[in-house]
This record gives C-alpha cells, structure tokens and sequence, in this order.
C-alpha cells in the first residue's frame, strides 16, 4: 500500500496507544489469518532475519514495519522455536533507533559467538536531502534478549557501489567468517560483495572483493544474497532485481533464485563452476529467502511470501506477508532439494483419503500420488464451482497452479497462474494449505511452488474434477 513518506517514517514513539490498539483491532478481524505460518502480528512482515540457532533455540527474525501494510520505518521481531514448526513471537528486538540505523533496521543475519549473538544488518541512514547512506552494523545480543547495538559502523559504503547496498549474510569457512552483501554497481549493475572478518573480530572486516558467480549481471540490484553450503556444495540465493528474462524465465515482479556450485574460492572471490540460474520457487509470491548452516549440520531456509510493491487484500485489516515453512536444504544429482522440516509431521490430527470433499478447515496437508500417464485435474478452496485450479500432467511434463477463478484477486498484471516443470514419471505432491497460503511440493522438494489466495465464504473443499488421484488428506485442525 502507498502511504505518505511522513507517515511511513513517523518514529515509533510517535504512535499513541489508542492508535496501536485500533490497528490490533483492524489486523484481528481478518479472515485469512494462517494457523501455522509466521505472520506479523500488525503492519507488513517482509524479509527473514537473524535465522539461526542461539542458545539451545532458534531464532527467526522478520522485518516488520508495525503500523500498516506498507514500507516504512522498519525493525526486527524476534520469533522463537525449538522445532522449527511453532514460533512464538517475542516482540520487537531491533528498533531504528540509534544514529547508525535511524530510518530502518534493514536485513541482516546472525550467529552466536560465544554465549552471545552477533547480529549485522544494515543499518538505513537518511540525511536531511533524504539521500540515503547505508551503513552495516553490529550488535550483541545476550541470553536474555537484551541488544547492545555498536557504536562503530562495520563497513562503509564502497566507492563502487550506490547508495544500494545492504543485506549483510554471515556465513564460515573453514572456521573464518565471511560477510556477503547484495550491491548496486556505479553503472546500476547487481552483483555481491564478500568481506573477511579479520581475526574473526567482529569489528574488523576487510573486503575481499567483488563476487564472480558467473552471471552476465542483467540485473541491477542483488537483494539478500546468501552462500550456504549444502552437501558440500556451495549454493548461492539471492534476489536479482531486473534480471533479464533471456537469463530466467520468472513470472513474478523480482526473482528469487540460486546457483548451485562446485567450491567457493575465498581468496578470488568466485564461485567455482556455479549452474545456470534457476528459480527458486516456481509460484506466485517468494522472496528475500535466507537460509543457515545450522550446528546439527542440517541448511535451513525459509522465505517472505510476499514481494516488494505489491498490493495484497490483506492491506484491508492493516497487515501484509507471511513467512513460508522451514524448508531443509539438500542437493541430489545436481539438484537442490527444499522440504519442510520432518516435525511439521506433528501437526497432523486427522487422515482422510483423498477424495473431493465440500468443506474443509483449510488447514491440511495433502500427499498425493499421481500416475505418470494421467492428466489430473483438482480444485481446493473450492465452493462447488471453482476454486484453486491445481493441473499436474507428467506427459506433458507440467504442473500449473491457476488462482483466477477464486477468491480476491490481486496481482493482475503478474498473470494469475504458475507452471513448474515435471518429470515424465509418477509425480508425488504434498500440498500444505493454511486458510491463505498453499505451498506445493513435488517428489518430496525438488520443486516448490508457494503462493496465496484469499478465499471468500464457503471456498474451502476439495474436488476432483479428472484423472487419478490416490493419497491422504491430513487435518492440522
Ligand atoms: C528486500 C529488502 C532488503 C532490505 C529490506 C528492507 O525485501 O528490500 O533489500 O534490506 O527489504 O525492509
């Protein structure tokens, strides 16, 4: 939603109780809210943040502007889990207000050191022309959640970059930290930047350089890069703004999307033999996903479903975005493999065959089987005529998702469906429906498909409109 600058950057001290409360009120009476998913609690929820383990929990930040479905004055909430399936939120953690982030706590990450947590994000800085000036910053957090923000700004912007340049991601190699950070080159090109934590002290980091990871830098700016190591192999996410259709076909505003590579060199900085870039997600709404190498040895991601400059009917009750499920990373025959984290098993409590139904609480979790010579064709959130059109035909190799026919509809101009590519065998699909939000995934993660649909009254069955579908409905409510 567009709202006035004045209003966006109003500091958060600003806001009288009554008005906060009327904004609860307003988030409160939405019907869509997700029962299993990371929502924010008012106003607009965008990137993952901090994701990592810390002292025996972890910790999944989001950026949060709290007093509307806009992009103002942002800050990092803090949510806790112990098993990556139920979050609880613990309020607001970083807030713009020190001298070094005083127009936005912007994206960043986290790993503990010691028994503290070293946060670096970037620190959004105005001046009085309202050109911005990007700082990346540092802080402490403890055991009790108490944040001790640093008074010295980490790194400087670079006199080869603009003023976009942001997103610092930790990551370690061989027990030495590296920083990447998403940046805008002087003839407005995208790409990333790698720095070295000297000593691996944290207030001492020296640049390594520019990132070469093969692209032919179409875009114009690199949004929330990550390098995770996943089964040895170096896979580089991020979000190439603008990045030219002939380099990907993506159907969605921004891209997000991976390289998945043989080794890193630390000292080039390049990334050796990377793929092509693919998609991360093939659906209507992923972003800014941020993933860890977590100490059980385990890569964890997780994304915004959501994307910058979009509108979404949720803006009506004052809020916008949600998180995705924790995915596990893996890579097999050269590919990567995202699936919900095996825990999300606990939330089923009821099985049912598969088979059309006209009522359902929207909150379940299909495993479905469909033969490699079958065209199948099924609706959820459906009200006996429509519904979200789900076609999986593995001879055509295809699946297409179509939110045309149902619900509020929003988006328009991205089109109103998706297509993930199949392989020409039995396809396996598990789908997680949650009042609003539908992620698909197929033979068990090799391809995701994430996206939402706003459903009106009575647009919650299941029906099956041709082909084979064997498989389980499981309730999670
Ligand atoms: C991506 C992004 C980041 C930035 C943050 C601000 O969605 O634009 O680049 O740090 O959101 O909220």
């Amino acid at each position: 939603m567009n709202l006035p600058t004045k209003i966006r950057y109003r500091r958060y001290e600003d806001w009288s109780d009554e008005e906060k409360q009327n904004i609860q009120k307003k988030v409160s009476a939405s019907p869509w809210h997700a029962i299993y998913h990371v929502e924010p609690r008012t106003g607009l929820l965008n990137d993952p943040n901090g994701f990592c383990f810390f002292d025996g929990r972890y910790h999944l930040f989001y950026q949060n502007w709290p007093f509307g479905p806009a992009h103002g004055l942002k800050s990092w909430v803090d949510t806790v889990s112990d098993d990556l399936v139920h979050f609880t939120e613990t309020g607001i953690k970083l807030l713009p207000d020190h001298k070094n982030d005083f127009q936005g706590a912007y994206t960043g990450s986290a790993v503990q050191i010691g028994d503290r947590l070293f946060i670096m994000y970037t620190g959004n800085v105005r001046d009085e022309n309202w050109v911005r000036h990007p700082k990346q910053v540092g802080a402490w957090m403890d055991k009790d959640g108490k944040i001790e923000k640093f008074e010295d700004v980490l790194i400087e912007q670079p006199k080869d970059v603009t003023e976009h340049f942001r997103d610092p991601m930790l990551f370690q190699v061989d027990g030495q930290l590296f920083v990447i950070i998403g940046a805008q080159s002087l003839d407005k090109k995208g790409f990333t930047k790698i720095y070295r934590a000297q000593d691996n002290d944290v207030h001492h980091w020296v640049e390594v350089g520019n990132l070469d990871d093969g692209g032919l830098r179409t875009e114009y700016m690199d949004e929330c890069p990550n390098l995770l190591f996943v089964d040895g192999h170096p896979v580089l996410i991020y979000s190439p703004q603008g990045l030219d259709q002939k380099e990907l076909q993506y159907r969605n505003i921004y891209p997000n999307a991976y390289r998945i590579c043989k080794a890193f060199d630390t000292k080039k900085p390049a990334l050796i033999e990377p793929s092509e870039i693919r998609n991360f997600d093939y659906g209507f709404e992923t972003y800014a996903t941020q993933g860890f190498n977590a100490p059980n040895g385990k890569v964890y991601a997780v994304s915004w479903i959501g994307l910058p400059d979009i509108d979404s009917p949720t803006d009506a009750y004052d809020y916008q975005g949600a998180m995705t499920l924790v995915k596990e990373l893996s890579v097999k025959d050269g590919k990567l493999i995202q699936y919900p984290v095996p825990a999300m098993k606990t939330l089923r409590k009821a099985e049912h065959p598969f088979a059309s139904v006209s009522e359902t609480s929207n909150a379940y979790e299909l495993e479905l089987k469909i033969p490699a010579e079958e065209t199948a064709v099924f609706n959820l959130f459906d009200d006996g005529q429509n519904g979200l059109r789900i076609t999986v035909d593995p001879k055509a190799g295809a699946l297409t998702v179509d939110r045309s026919q149902i619900g509020e509809q929003y988006a328009l101009e991205y089109g109103t469906s998706r297509t993930c590519p199949l392989a020409h065998e039995e396809t396996t699909l598990n789908i997680f429906v949650d009042r609003s939000i539908f992620e698909i995934y197929v033979n068990k993660g090799e391809a995701a498909l994430t996206g939402r649909v706003f459903p009106t009254k009575g647009q919650s069955g299941i029906r099956v409109l041709s082909g084979t579908v064997a498989g389980t409905r499981f309730d999670f409510k």
